[in-house]
């Protein structure tokens, strides 16, 4: 599948408004943790391209500015302040999953340690917030700004509790499927859903609208984890450029919950590996297998779909314009047929 044609329309300006929120040079340190964990430089600090994310988040909440009849370019501060939301939630994610690769390149903790890390992160936040700050300037009503700022606020907050619930779990023998989908709405789709909200604010004054489009963006979030709780067990590292670790740190992703929930010779495969105290290579492996033949999987994935029609059919009700409309549909199956 190719690349939806919103990522390149909105790029050139979604990069030059992240560069300007991050030239600030003092200490240097911290900015060019922040440079290489969005793939600008490399770890000695040499310019490189091609080695930041994806942009998700950025381009739906440009594409619901569009798709409710607003102009992209004002909603520019929120697009960049949600991916460096985002990119605060993986250098601090990356540090309490203990994971040393991600985007094919070492994370920021494994090359300058977990309290510089922590730095880093705690940086990306703040200058979210700052970038947030520039709506009025785009031409954003005042008291707009001030909602959209507490939206953003309150995702944050959100995420954060869900990465709480995410870690709590990793310790528990069983996670019912309310609480597992509890814990991604707020972990992933909080963010997704504050992504088109914001966009929906910036382009139109409708809370209905707002709210509407809150709603798909949580679902396409819900999807979108499920998937990435698939790649974290059966997908490939040439790929996703992350290793497929969530069995080996015992993580509570889908495949396990839905296995533990079911019961029978799965259940009993990640109970043992989970229980024991060195999980090697071929207790991975034997849990894998055995989620593959309890039907994880297919169950993954028909979740993942059902969650993304849940989606598409809250936007096939709301009067959007024709072109951006199809665009988010398309970013929509995008999300889902991803190996990477
Ligand atoms: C990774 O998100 C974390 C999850 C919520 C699953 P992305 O897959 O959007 O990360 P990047 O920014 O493209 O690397
Ligand atoms: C995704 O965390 C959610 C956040 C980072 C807030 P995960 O731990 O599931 O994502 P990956 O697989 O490391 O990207
Ligand atoms: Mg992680
Ligand atoms: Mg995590």
């Amino acid at each position: 599948m190719t690349t939806p044609a919103a990522f390149q329309r909105y790029r050139p300006e979604l990069e030059a408004a992240l560069r300007s929120f991050l030239s600030r040079q003092h200490p240097s340190l911290l900015y060019r943790m922040v440079r290489y964990h969005l793939g600008w430089e490399d770890e000695e600090g040499h310019p490189q391209s091609g080695g930041g994310g994806k942009a998700l988040r950025p381009v739906l909440c440009l594409l619901a500015c569009e798709a409710v009849g607003g102009q992209w370019p004002r909603a520019l501060p929120a697009a960049v302040a949600l991916e460096l939301v985002h990119n605060f939630s993986l250098v601090h994610d990356d540090i309490q999953d203990r994971d040393r690769e991600r985007r094919h390149r070492p994370t920021v903790w494994a090359i300058w340690g977990e309290a510089q890390a922590i730095n880093a992160g705690d940086a990306l936040l703040a200058a979210a917030q700052l970038a947030l700050a520039h709506l009025p300037e785009a031409g954003v009503p005042h008291e707009r700004a001030v909602a959209a700022a507490q939206t953003l606020a309150s995702a944050t907050l959100e995420m954060v509790e869900g990465q709480v619930l995410d870690l709590q779990f990793e310790g528990r023998d069983q996670v019912s499927l309310d609480e597992y989908l509890d814990m991604v709405s707020r972990k992933t789709g909080a963010l997704f859903d504050a992504a088109l909200r914001l966009g929906a604010m910036v382009g139109c004054d409708r809370g209905d609208v707002w709210e509407a489009m809150g709603r798909v963006g949580r679902l396409l979030g819900l999807a979108f984890q499920v998937r990435d709780d698939m790649l974290g067990v059966w997908g490939q590292e040439e790929r996703t450029g992350k290793p497929a670790a969530d069995i080996r740190r015992r993580k509570k992703g889908l495949p396990v919950v839905y296995a533990l929930a079911r019961g029978g010779p799965a259940a009993q495969a990640v109970s043992r590996a989970y229980a024991s105290s060195s999980l090697g290579d071929r207790d991975v492996s034997a849990v894998v297998i055995a989620l593959e033949e309890a039907g994880a999987r297919d169950y993954c994935l028909s979740l993942a779909r059902e969650k993304k029609a849940e989606a598409l059919a809250i936007l096939s009700g709301l009067d959007l314009v024709p072109e951006p409309r199809r665009e988010m549909e398309g970013l929509a199956e995008f999300l889902l047929e991803r190996d990477f």
